[in-house]
């Protein structure tokens, strides 16, 4: 059993303390965010991931998990200190590091004996020795004190627990090789390749590993734009594609792209970081395009079928940016609401887990109980997250509820024959018409 302090209880932070707490460790997490400490205290979840209420629940029982806001609580008894506080992009697209500069300052400062900080946060290449800079600055020793390790996080919002627990790498990078075979040594139960390589390399694989995946999705949202002009179908194209063992059909669904709080940031992240190197990232640049492209195509396909779209009513189904998550960071539906309340026209909305988070950064719209009642006298409906619910949807009843059977099928999820039948004016992304 070794002693771990995770510092952040976010989607990452929460999943890696309660998942090490699962596999035998003691675990204290951290968080400034009192609200959040106090909810976990009284058995409540600060955030929606499947499987992870029950998993904290049975740890906290049974003694290995605790949760804190001092850092005196948690530093001076950790052998391990995870970093996995949030790196937003700051005003140019560069990660802003403003929380995992305060972490290593408040680590330096209650630091009593040696402990490996383990940083999970996505952060720019040459991170890791920042933070060693900035305990070294603060009188602590490397080697002697500390050591730092990078430990990128792969997991999947949503399907966060089985990623964590079931990976398929985990990437060590560090200056003393000690340090990294320890950390190692934490995941040896999951029985997973291990990769250990220096602190920057790690860094830059999970940058280079969002955006070759971010790279696939714009692509293939390319190939469907011209699959629209072509008269061909993206979806069959996507599966003919796949089938070669050289391309795979992962991450080829073509769809309104791609959101949430990392593939955006980190793209951005690092085309910052290539600018400032003076490369020329012209490749990420045009994943961003085209990613950003793809939301106002939606707002294209309801002005053509509706004309102008002042005083329209639009049902918005789907707010998180993917589903099974109640994340709506970067979500393409709070920018296609936006836009459409530019224009005038007026927002039903309904999604199975997001409403609340949605609620707290959009305005003016109606939030409804269900997906029929947010497509009751719709002009318009947009499918933008393609939660499993819609898919069983009773599409006949929804057709009945609307006043304009105008159907923009934002993640390719119905059959565009069956929709036409039921007198639907069906749009999908790339699926020829
Ligand atoms: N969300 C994902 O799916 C995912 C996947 C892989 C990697 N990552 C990366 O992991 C990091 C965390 O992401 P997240 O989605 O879990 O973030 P999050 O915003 O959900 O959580 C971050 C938490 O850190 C806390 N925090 C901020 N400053 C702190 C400080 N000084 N001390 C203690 N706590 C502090 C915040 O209060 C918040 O609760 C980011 O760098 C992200 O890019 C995220």
């Amino acid at each position: 059993m070794r002693k771990i302090c995770v510092i952040g209880v976010g989607y990452v932070g929460l999943v890696t303390g309660t998942c090490f707490a699962d596999l035998g460790n003691q675990v204290t997490c951290l968080d400034i965010a009192e609200d959040k400490i106090e909810k976990l205290r009284r058995g409540e979840m600060p955030i929606y991931e499947p499987g992870l209420e029950e998993l904290v629940a049975r740890n906290v029982t049974a003694g290995r998990l605790i949760f804190t806001t001092h850092y005196r609580d948690a530093v001076p008894h950790a052998d391990f200190i995870f970093i996995a506080v949030g790196t937003p992009s700051g005003v140019d697209g560069e990660a802003d590091l403003k929380y995992v500069r305060m972490a290593a300052e408040s680590i330096a400062e209650t630091l009593t004996h040696y402990a490996i900080i383990v940083n999970k946060s996505t952060v720019p290449v040459g991170t890791g020795d920042s933070v060693a800079e900035i305990l070294i600055e603060r009188g602590k020793q490397p080697g002697v004190d500390f050591d730092v390790v990078s430990n990128p996080e792969f997991l999947r919002e949503g399907s966060a627990v089985y990623d964590f627990t079931q990976p398929d790498r985990v990437v060590l990078g560090a200056t003393n090789r000690d340090a990294a075979d320890q950390v190692a040594q934490l995941y040896l139960p999951l029985r997973c390749p291990i990769m250990i390589t220096d602190l920057r390399t790690a860094e830059m694989i999970k940058y280079a590993s969002n955006a070759f995946l971010a790279t696939r999705i714009s692509f293939i949202n390319e190939m469907a734009a011209i699959c629209e002009r072509l008269g061909a179908d993206i979806k069959e194209v996507a599966a003919g594609m796949g089938m070669d063992k050289r391309i795979g059909r992962a991450f080829l669904d073509a769809g309104i792209g791609f959101g949430g709080s990392c593939f955006p940031k980190d793209v951005k992240a690092l085309t910052w970081m290539a600018e400032m190197n003076d490369c020329h990232p012209q490749l990420l640049r045009a994943v961003m395009d085209i990613n950003r492209d793809q939301r106002r195509r939606i707002v294209t396909r309801l002005r053509e079928l509706l004309g102008n779209l002042r005083g329209k009513m639009i049902a918005i189904w789907g707010l998180a940016f993917k589903p099974n998550t109640d994340d709506v960071r970067e979500a393409a539906s709070l920018d296609i609401i936006h836009i459409l309340q530019a224009e005038g026209a007026h927002i039903r909305a309904y999604d199975p887990v997001a409403m609340e988070t949605a609620q707290r950064v959009s305005r003016d719209i109606v939030f409804c109980g269900d997906a029929y009642a947010a497509a009751e006298g719709a002009d318009a409906l947009v499918l933008v997250t393609e939660w499993n619910e819609f898919k069983q949807v009773d599409m006949a009843r929804v057709a009945a509820a609307m006043r304009r059977k105008v159907l923009v099928d934002g993640r390719n999820v119905y059959e565009p024959a069956q929709m036409r039948a039921l007198g639907f004016e069906y749009r999908g992304v790339g699926r020829g018409y």
